[in-house]
């Protein structure tokens, strides 16, 4: 008996280290201020039901609001058995002091709900901050942690030459494309050439848009039909672990939970010129993530459950003002270009379907309806079990839109419920936000 718990215990240290696959969600603790330990753990059982392993607490320096919420959190994921680690953003309100880092880790750490690399390293990541990276030999010998820091801003290998030996690997916020390009995964496999064996977490995000005059933000990024092509790079790079941008990142539109009143705040404290999140959900966008979550840790999935996923932006991109939104962002070298240059008026769907034989999707705008195709097959080609996606423009057609799937006749799948399409522009300002609703 003892031999064998003996053998058993040598087994478990020769895993490899990257035995887990892990799926996270990036989640603005600053967002949070109002809620409740109940609003936490309905969030927590949102994130549940679709396999998130794990929220990321984005926390700033000097936010007076954190120790409560940190509270909220860490009682609300203890009721729910889930799991919350940190990223301490550098830029948000300036870097963090490195004592403050070691007393937060050493704080919560130990905390049962606190996510742990293997069972025993606390795990820790940051938005930015690579002008500290000097703080972090101490940090990890003091508290132990398994670091995975954003500093994307010096690109794969800048990151790696800062950090030394400090880092047990590198997170990625480069989730979005440049220009009208799709996204690839190039800088996917540069993060994981330059970590040359260390941790790859890799981003996937749905959508870019923030108007935030008040902190100095106005551009969108190509979201069209990104969210599907990004789980299906996730299968093709492999990485040790996915971090979702975010799961409720408001100001720049790329949240994937609930919309909730109490925490859009932000818009005006920063006097935005609209409000472009109250009454657009992205709910959608979490329907097929037990789907993609399954493929990518057990290397193939079966389809439980039929669904569709449908996201269009409500405003046609000429009818309103721009909003002074820029496509892009010269800040990150890019050429700056018109918004409706980087969008298709068209509304997006994605079916999960164990097959597409006889399949067929109707697209209907204020009662008028056109036949939908799919330009996307799944991964296994036309006909096999997977995600099949397509879209159709609006053209000249308004109001309520309704998708149906249907199979030899019969309905499998119908999404209605969003927003409409419309010329009416809150303000005079163009929403360059989409809406994503499900079957
Ligand atoms: C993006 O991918 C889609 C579908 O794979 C393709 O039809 C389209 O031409 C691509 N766009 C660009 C700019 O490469
Ligand atoms: C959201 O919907 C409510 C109810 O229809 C409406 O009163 C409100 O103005 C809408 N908000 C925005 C920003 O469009
Ligand atoms: C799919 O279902 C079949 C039959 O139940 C099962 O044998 C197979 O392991 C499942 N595949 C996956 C990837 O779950
Ligand atoms: C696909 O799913 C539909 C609806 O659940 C079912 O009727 C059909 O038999 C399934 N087809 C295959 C090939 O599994």
């Amino acid at each position: 008996m003892r031999f064998l718990l003996t053998l058993a215990t040598a087994a478990l240290s020769l895993l490899p280290v990257h035995a887990a696959k892990e799926v996270f969600a990036h989640y603005i603790v600053g967002n949070a201020p109002e809620l409740s330990q109940a609003d936490w753990e309905d969030d927590i059982q949102l994130a549940q039901d679709v396999l998130i392993d794990a929220f990321v607490l984005n926390i700033a320096s000097q936010d007076p609001n954190n120790a409560e919420s940190l509270e909220n959190a860490f009682a609300a994921a203890n009721s729910k058995n889930f799991k919350l680690f940190f990223s301490f953003d550098y830029l948000a309100q300036g870097p963090w002091p490195k004592d403050q880092v070691i007393s937060l880790i050493q704080m919560y750490g130990n905390n049962p709900a606190y996510f742990k690399h293997d069972g025993s390293k606390p795990f820790v990541s940051t938005f930015e901050g690579p002008d500290s990276a000097g703080d972090w030999p101490e940090i990890k010998a003091t508290t132990g942690c398994f670091f995975v820091p954003d500093w994307s801003s010096l690109g794969p290998s800048g990151a790696v030459q800062r950090a030394g030996d400090t880092i047990d690997g590198l997170f990625s916020f480069d989730a979005w494309p440049t220009g009208s390009a799709n996204i690839t995964t190039d800088q996917d496999f540069a993060f994981k050439t330059a970590l040359s064996g260390k941790s790859y977490m890799m981003p996937v995000s749905p959508w870019f848009y923030t108007n935030l005059p008040g902190f100095n933000k106005n551009w969108m990024w190509r979201g069209d039909e990104l969210w599907d092509r990004r789980w299906e790079q996730v299968l093709e790079v492999q990485p040790d672990f996915v971090e979702i941008l975010t799961w409720n990142d408001y100001g720049e539109s790329h949240y994937i939970g609930p919309v909730r009143q109490k925490e859009l705040g932000l818009f005006a404290a920063a006097a935005a010129p609209i409000n472009y999140v109250e009454n657009i959900s992205h709910d959608g966008w979490r329907k097929l993530l037990p789907y993609y979550i399954s493929q990518y840790k057990n290397g193939g999935a079966n389809v439980t459950e039929e669904a569709a996923v449908v996201s269009y932006r409500s405003n046609p991109s000429t009818a309103c003002l721009t909003g002074g939104t820029t496509g892009g962002n010269k800040l990150f070298g890019e050429t700056e270009v018109p918004p409706e240059q980087l969008v298709d008026d068209n509304v997006f769907y994605s079916v999960l379907l164990n097959s597409s034989e006889d399949v067929t999707v109707t697209v209907s705008i204020g009662g008028q309806s056109q036949q939908g195709y799919f330009s996307s097959p799944p991964a296994g080609g036309d006909g096999s079990s997977g995600v099949y996606q397509g879209s159709v423009p609006f053209g000249f057609r308004r109001g309520n839109v309704v998708v149906t799937v249907a199979r030899g006749g019969t309905t499998i799948a119908e999404v209605q419920g969003g927003p409409s399409i419309s010329t009416l522009c809150i303000n005079g300002v163009q929403n360059w936000n989409a809406a994503a609703i499900s079957s």
